[in-house]
């Protein structure tokens, strides 16, 4: 499978010694300059080029190569509106993949604002620690009545990847309190991101974002995702194929020993390689095999949650019925820091009684000002009927994102509701993928930056094979959708000239 191949090319890559420019002696700043704190208090404005030199200062971006900003400017975002946001130069982008997979439901809410205001006037902060407080515990009620029936307890994080380290660490306790203290081992998809912790990090399954990073926390191991595209040649069907990727999970399970495993993590639409989907007999034959063995079922959600695939949970789309569920990002509409761990009666159990805890907490989670606007956020949801909105619109979405499929680069186009890949191939019939060099200069030399200068931003990626992602708010429509597709045909056709695709 190309995926695999290109997996162990870029590890291979990434492995060679001396690859990085070996560092100099760090000079330490001469002093610690302050000319936005100085304007402050002459009560002057900064000026767009204090900014951006302060920016390239003082900051260390998250996931970004700092080497263009030696010559060019970082992009300073000023403000946002509906499915617009504006650069510091005034620049208007159309915001394609709500800026993280997260502002569901558009930018610009001054209601989402109020509730966060009036909150902190009512109560600024108070931690869920051994105290609960009424935003924490409305949200978690309206929260629950979305869920799959099997959930009815949730524990706030601040965001997906501490809610899977939660998943995993309730896991080991509950069974180590139930008389199975050797479950302790996950199972999680490849190419799959759960969050950059060492727990969640752990659980990722992208070879080249850890390595880095190791020894990781031991035992997690990876089985196959639901690439059908890429599996095509080998099954009839796309059941099939689902069939045969999840009997691949009761064969790690075997392999490794029921006694020792715990949980499987995975998205039911995976995003990393491309948003992965798979049929409901997928998801009904993996409830199958972790019933029989005992093992928790954990649907991760930080992306598909919340509106993403045309119901609230993706879980319900797909008739999955988790044990537990991770849910994040969208639950705001990023707002404010918020995530979330629903989890089934059963692993509430044990702590109910005696002395036992769930040694397990964050300062900010559940945060009263972030659970107040994640439910002035869900009112508007209601009110505007946005998953709805996501249900009516996903067929011509995806309708209008397959035209494309009439350009020599594009081999794909899969997805779910507002969740959407196009997968970029050097070769359609063969499927034939870019090599390591070729999908740097496709990707990161040009399509990205093409994108961007035509005002789209969304997301060009190969942590699997190369796509083009998008995830718009929840608000938009047909008209939208055309003009997606006219700027991503624009930049795909300048793209297929630049490698000579016919
Ligand atoms: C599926 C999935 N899980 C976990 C995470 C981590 O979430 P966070 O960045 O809120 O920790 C992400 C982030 O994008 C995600 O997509």
């Amino acid at each position: 499978m190309a995926t695999k191949e290109s997996i162990a090319r870029k590890l291979a890559a990434a492995l060679k010694p001396g690859k990085a420019p070996a560092s100099q002696p760090a000079e330490a700043k001469a002093d610690h300059a302050t000319p936005l704190l100085d304007a402050r208090k002459a009560n002057k404005e900064a000026t767009p080029e204090m900014l951006q030199q302060a920016a390239k200062d003082n900051l260390f971006l998250h996931f970004t190569r700092h080497s263009p900003f030696q010559t060019g400017d970082m992009p300073i975002i000023t403000r946002a509106e509906g499915h617009h946001f504006w650069d510091q130069n005034g620049k208007k982008y159309f915001d394609g993949i709500s800026s993280l997979f997260s502002v569901n439901a558009g930018h610009g809410r001054a209601r989402l604002a109020e509730a966060a205001a009036k909150q902190m006037k009512q109560l600024d902060y108070f931690p869920i620690w051994a105290h609960a407080h009424a935003p924490a515990i409305e949200l978690a009620e309206r929260v629950l009545s979305y869920a799959p029936r099997s959930l009815n307890r949730v524990f706030f994080t601040t965001g997906g990847g501490e809610a899977n380290e939660t998943a995993w660490k309730l896991a080991k306790q509950y069974f180590k309190m139930t008389g199975k203290p050797t479950k302790h081992k996950v199972l999680t998809r490849a190419i799959a991101y759960h969050g950059t912790s060492h727990g969640a990090l752990s659980l990722t399954g992208i070879p080249a974002m850890k390595k880095m990073y190791e020894p990781l926390v031991p035992s997690t191991f990876r089985v196959p995702n639901t690439n059908w595209y890429r599996a095509q040649d080998d099954f009839e069907t796309e059941e099939d194929f689902a069939l045969w990727a999840a009997n691949r999970v009761e064969e790690m399970i075997l392999f490794e020993d029921p006694d020792t495993v715990a949980a499987f993590f995975f998205e039911p639409v995976q995003n990393s390689g491309g948003c992965f989907t798979a049929p409901k007999s997928y998801f009904k034959r993996i409830r199958e095999i972790c019933d029989k063995y005992d093992v928790l079922l954990v649907a991760d959600e930080t992306i598909d949650g919340f509106g993403r695939i045309g119901t609230m949970f993706a879980s319900e789309f797909y008739d999955i019925e988790p044990d537990m569920l991770v849910c994040a990002k969208g639950i705001t509409s990023a707002y404010a820091p918020l995530g979330a761990l629903l989890l089934s009666e059963r692993l509430f159990e044990p702590f109910k009684d005696g002395k036992n805890i769930f040694a397990h907490g964050y300062t900010f989670a559940g945060h009263p000002v972030s659970c107040a606007v994640a439910l002035e956020n869900l009112d508007i949801f209601d009110e505007e009927d946005l998953v709805g909105n996501v249900r009516r619109n996903s067929p011509a979405f995806r309708k209008t994102l397959e035209k494309l499929n009439d350009l020599p680069i594009v081999g794909d186009v899969r997805g779910e509701g507002y969740f959407f890949a196009i997968e970029l191939v050097r070769d359609k019939k063969t499927k034939e993928t870019f090599n390591d060099e070729e999908s740097e200069r496709l990707l990161r030399q040009f399509l990205s930056h093409d994108l961007y200068d035509s005002g789209l931003y969304c997301r060009s990626d190969d942590r699997g094979d190369p796509v083009v992602q998008l995830a718009p708010p929840l608000t938009i429509g047909p008209k939208e959708f055309d003009e997606l597709e006219q700027i991503l045909r624009k930049s795909l056709t300048k793209a297929s000239e630049i490698f000579e695709l016919m």
